[in-house]
This record gives C-alpha cells, sequence and structure tokens, in this order.
C-alpha cells in the first residue's frame, strides 16, 4: 500500500484576543492515509478538521510537525500540483457561467485550451451540471454550486482530492449524487479525503475515518474494526414462545424480554447463551425468526467518543 498522505507530529497553534493569547487547535497528529482510499475525517463543530485540510493543503501553516503528500514536501509544486481542494465555503464569481469558472480554474493551472475543453466537458458529465454549464452561477442551487465546486478540485486530474465537508447542506438527491461522485473517483483509482459530520454517509463511503475531538483524534481505522464492540450483543426474536419458555429466556437475556406482536425478542449477551437460548426454544417447540448480532453505530461510537471531551 502507497501512502499518499503522511502527517507527522502535525500541531496547530492560534493566537487570539488582544493579548495574543496562544490557543491549541490540533494537538500533535499522525496519520497516514493510503492510495485509492475514501478515508473520512469525522469530528463535531470545533474539532479542528477544517484547521487540519488547510494544513494538509498549505493555505496555514503548522505551529510544528511535516505533511508529506504523494511522497513530497508540501512546499515542492509537484505534491500541488497532483491535488484536488473543495473548500468548506467555496467562493463563486455570481457573474461567470460554470463552464467560464471552470475554464478559468484550467488557466490557473496553465492547462493548454484544448485540454481544458476536453476536461470541462467530461467534468460536466461527471457532475451532471451540463444542461447548467451556460447559466451564471448566481442561478445555481446550493446542490449546484457544491458539485461545481467539486468539478473545481478535480480540474487538474488530481490523483489526491482533499473536500472539506462536501455534503454539508444538501437534501438527500444531492447527498446521493455527492455519495455516487466520491465513489467514481474511488473506482477511477483516486484518493478521496473528506471531513465530515454527517455518518450515514461516511458509513456507506469509507474505507477507513479518524474521529478528532477538540483538536485530539480520538480514533483510526476500518469501520467494521471501529464498530466492533467487545460485548457484542445478539438479538434473538421468537415466535410461539410457551408462558413457561419466558423465566427460562429471561434469565439468559441481558436486557428485559421484549413482546412484539406474535413474538419475543430476546437479547442476549454472547454465543454461549445464544446457544443456550436456542437449545431451551427449540425443545420447548418455539419458532427461531431471527438471530442477529447488533453492530454499534457509527453514530453510537462517535457520541462514545467525543463525549465529555470539553471544546
Ligand atoms: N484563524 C483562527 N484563529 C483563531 N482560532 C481559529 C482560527 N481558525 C479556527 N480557529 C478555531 O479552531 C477550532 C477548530 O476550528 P475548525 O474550523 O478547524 O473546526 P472544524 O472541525 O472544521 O469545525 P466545523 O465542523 O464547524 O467546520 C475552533 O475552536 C475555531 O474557533
Ligand atoms: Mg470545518
Amino acid at each position: 500500500m502507497e501512502p499518499i498522505i503522511e502527517i507527522r507530529g502535525l500541531c496547530k497553534d492560534f493566537r487570539v484576543g488582544f493579548w495574543r493569547k496562544r490557543v491549541r487547535v490540533l494537538y500533535p497528529l499522525d496519520l497516514t492515509v493510503n492510495s485509492g482510499e475514501i478515508f473520512g475525517y469525522l469530528g463535531p463543530n470545533g474539532a479542528g478538521k477544517t484547521t487540519t485540510l488547510k494544513l494538509l493543503t498549505g493555505l496555514i501553516l503548522p505551529t510544528a510537525g511535516s505533511v508529506k503528500l504523494l511522497g513530497h514536501d508540501l512546499a515542492e509544486v509537484a505534491a500541488k500540483r497532483q491535488i484536488g481542494f473543495l473548500p468548506e465555503h467555496p467562493y463563486f464569481y455570481d457573474y461567470l457561467t460554470g463552464r467560464e469558472f471552470l475554464d478559468l480554474c484550467g488557466r490557473l493551472f496553465s492547462l493548454a485550451a484544448p485540454l481544458r475543453r476536453e476536461r470541462i466537458a467530461r467534468l460536466l458529465r461527471l457532475t451532471e451540471l451540463q444542461t447548467a454549464a451556460d447559466q451564471q452561477l448566481r442561478k445555481y442551487s446550493k446542490g449546484m454550486l457544491q458539485r461545481l465546486g467539486l468539478a473545481q478540485a478535480l480540474i487538474n486530474d488530481p490523483r489526491l482530492v482533499i473536500l472539506d465537508e462536501p455534503m454539508s447542506g444538501l437534501d438527500p438527491l444531492g447527498r446521493k449524487a455527492m455519495r455516487d461522485i466520491i465513489l467514481q473517483l474511488k473506482a477511477e483509482g483516486r484518493t478521496v479525503f473528506f471531513s465530515s459530520h454527517i455518518l450515514p454517509d461516511v458509513e456507506v463511503l469509507c474505507d477507513r475515518v479518524a474521529i478528532l475531538a477538540a483538536g485530539r483524534l480520538r480514533d483510526v481505522g476500518r469501520l467494521a474494526d471501529i464498530l466492533k464492540t467487545p460485548t457484542e450483543d445478539i438479538e434473538l426474536t421468537l415466535q410461539r414462545v410457551p408462558d413457561r419458555l419466558l423465566p427460562v429466556l429471561q434469565a439468559l437475556a441481558h436486557a428485559p424480554l421484549l413482546y412484539q406482536p406474535g413474538g419475543v425478542l430476546v437479547r442476549l449477551p454472547d454465543e454461549a447463551r445464544l446457544d443456550d437460548a436456542l437449545r431451551a426454544a427449540m425443545a420447548a417447540g418455539a419458532q427461531v425468526v431471527t438471530v442477529a448480532p447488533l453492530r454499534q453505530t457509527l453514530e453510537e461510537h462517535f457520541l462514545r467518543e467525543v463525549q465529555g471531551v470539553a471544546q
């Protein structure tokens, strides 16, 4: 696996107020993102996500630490040429059309006119903005602007795409469109690093995530590993349960039995007790409907990680 982003001891202090008091916004951060990954950078408001992304793109300078992108130091032009960036609050020129705006972005990368034309056509197609391409940006909706912002980030055909809250402010359809584009970027072999606090989107998209709270990294890893709890409960649903079986099930269960229309839901703490419950249920002539391990959701994990971390 080839590392695409290598962050070592990256740290940022801001000076605030009249006395220029030093405030630490990002505590020394170590993080590696590999080639071809979709990596989610999660954290509540004010956690330091945008600050990290600005450090990664060289928009602000670190207090300490280093960043390597595609093996190059951030200061080298070679690094910047291969990254695309969608800022949190992109600024658009209202009176340009979508096509003109992308052309301007292409010129900033010194792309020749035929190449710009070809790329712009491809990006308008990818972001489904073909029909709006010749409208002025002041007539674009929030979702269209966000997709144009993404098209802008791709004009230089980057290997690494860094997106700050690409889904924020979008309706479910807009979020779906953005998710599909991000998956398409991965299919094209690009690496995507994006910040978000919209957890369902992260759950369906990301290979790995990092969770940041109050400037500190709380957790990093594959979602499947992060969400695995040491005590994974198992839910057993039974039907046609004779009354005499109920106390037996309750004795094995982790929580009070839940009576549902036509059945009983039993929450068991481990597989050994699942076996006991299944055996007792069979012997008593009850019918097993489902057996399902209960995975905690990213939302539950996220809340646990960031809870009690004061800003
Ligand atoms: N230029 C600055 N000067 C002083 N403090 C700053 C500056 N930029 C950011 N901060 C502070 O750094 C902290 C982290 O901000 P940042 O914008 O990185 O958070 P975030 O995780 O992106 O939050 P959000 O989800 O709201 O976008 C906040 O407390 C913010 O007030
Ligand atoms: Mg932010």
